[in-house]
């Protein structure tokens, strides 16, 4: 697909969405609704198990990019776009300092590329748009490991078209583990569990629809592991839910429905410095949350929401089962030790600028926009220039948070520790420190190449994208 054909598509939907707006009453067109979302006020909800993807080793994985058909709850039949059929696709699991070696292949009716989001790989692993793989083709990956414990995710990153892709299905955790985090003990097993929140649009048929518009895809139902209207049941136990938010651009508040504390343990980066307890935690696409919650004093029979308060969307009924308290003890909220990054060597500015611009400029993918000298900390400012929110992510290394002035003017403790997607409302400007110092950052004699662009994946496809390079400093 050329850019054109891409833009000529989007101006007309977004015409469409412009007519619809200056009516209120027709914004949602009742004939793209399935019936049961006309559910009648005071309707009981039928809720469906929660899917909880396989978790296999990420070493010697085959993903067979292709379409397939899929139950996302009650028998309700979708097609779907999968890795190797799987909606979610398994997660996949590495330990700090080993080797992975996966092979892609692409059996869908278009290019595609499949990127580690949040994993530290040299250009040639990381799954950027410039290595899409036609119809047909494999792209073969092999890194090592080499950092701390989290959980990233990988999706599709090919030119113009990772919205739809990762709309229509493909997403999948990758969980990366390491010492530190084992010697806290926390729960494991049936009692950690990857959600994966997103929104969705069903078409008449219930298959998964997309439908974008140039200010984002707004779905109309909240899915949870490729679930809708999912349920859990847990025992009266302590959890650890890895939460990512894989919409292409909704944000969510996530609560508890009684308001009651969960306990923050990490984020994108992995481990925070201090475990926090927070009741509502907003987080923007391809952010990830780490949370404990305690189970135990709730009576067997008794359930609990999962909430999203910006939406006022119930995403997941917890059904409390068992009569047994299991125990468990709370490792000391002094969880990890963050190193903060600190005197940057340089400032470099960028404005959001629209939907579709970085400081002025569309993406090209064969553009290089600035580079960055390796092993040097840097201050990197974001500003909004219109169409906020932007969630900011950056490829090639994780960052920290220093500062948030405009808009809510403050950070948030899910912001803290390691991070590789910041979100910038509107009127905000957000500062990071980031340095590029990982061995594979900067890989002699190769292209070392890396993306920065917004997580809202409209602007990001429309080309709210840039391109940069780690350079050797000369000493
Ligand atoms: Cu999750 Cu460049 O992407
Ligand atoms: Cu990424
Ligand atoms: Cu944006």
């Amino acid at each position: 697909m050329k850019r054109r054909d891409f833009v000529s598509v989007f101006s007309a939907s977004l015409g469409a969405t412009m007519l619809w707006s200056c009516r209120k009453d027709i914004i949602e067109p009742v004939a793209e609704r399935a019936d049961y979302l006309l559910a009648k006020p005071g309707a009981v909800t039928t809720r469906y198990p929660l899917k909880v993807p396989a978790t296999v080793a990420a070493n010697g994985q085959v993903l067979n990019c292709k379409t397939a058909i899929t139950d996302i709850g009650g028998g309700k039949l979708s097609n779907v776009w999968t890795y190797d059929g799987d909606y979610p696709a398994r997660t996949l699991i590495a330990s700090n300092g080993t080797n992975v070696d996966i092979s892609m292949t692409n059996h869908l009716p278009e290019e595609t590329i499949t990127h580690w989001h949040g994993m530290i790989v040299d250009h040639m692993n990381d799954g950027g748009p410039m290595l899409h793989v036609p119809t047909g083709g494999s792209y073969h990956y092999n890194f090592t490991v080499r950092q701390r414990a989290a959980l990233n995710w990988y999706h599709p990153h090919p030119h113009l078209l990772t919205g739809k892709q990762v709309n229509l299905g493909m997403a999948g955790a990758f969980i990366i583990r390491d010492g530190e985090e084992a010697s806290l003990n926390l729960p494991a097993g049936e009692f950690e569990i990857p959600l994966i929140l997103r929104d969705a649009t069903l078409d008449r048929n219930g298959n998964l629809t997309y439908k974008p518009t140039s200010g984002g895809f707004n779905g109309q139902i909240p899915m949870v592991n490729g679930t809708r209207s999912p349920y859990l049941e847990v025992k009266r136990a302590v959890y650890r839910f890895r939460i990512l938010n894989g919409a292409n651009s909704r944000i969510f508040g996530v609560a508890l429905g009684n308001n009651a504390a969960m306990k923050l343990i990490g984020n994108d980066g992995g481990l925070l410095a201090t475990m926090t307890e927070q009741t509502r935690m907003d987080i923007a696409p391809a952010e990830r949350l780490d949370l404990l919650v305690d189970f135990r004093n709730l009576d067997n029979g008794s359930k609990l929401m999962l909430r999203d308060l910006r939406s006022g969307w119930d995403l997941l009924e917890f059904r409390v089962t068992g009569t047994e308290q299991l125990s468990y003890t709370f490792p000391s909220p002094n969880l990890s030790s963050i190193v903060p990054l600190s005197n940057p060597v340089r400032e470099r500015n960028f404005s959001f600028d629209g939907m579709t611009k970085i400081n002025g400029k569309e993406f090209d993918m064969y553009r290089v926009d600035w580079e960055v000298p390796f092993g040097e900390t840097e201050l990197w400012r974001f500003r909004t220039n219109g169409n906020a929110p932007h969630p900011v992510h950056i490829h090639g290394n994780s960052f920290q948070v220093i500062s948030r002035t405009g808009g809510r003017g403050r950070l948030y403790p899910w912001e803290a520790g390691w991070k590789d997607t910041v979100l910038l409302e509107d009127g905000e400007t957000v500062e990071v420190l980031i340095r590029f110092d990982s061995e594979v950052n900067y890989m002699p004699g190769m292209d070392n190449l890396y993306l920065m662009h917004c997580h809202k994946l409209e602007h990001e496809d429309m080309g709210m994208m840039a391109n940069f390079r780690i350079v050797q400093t000369s000493y």
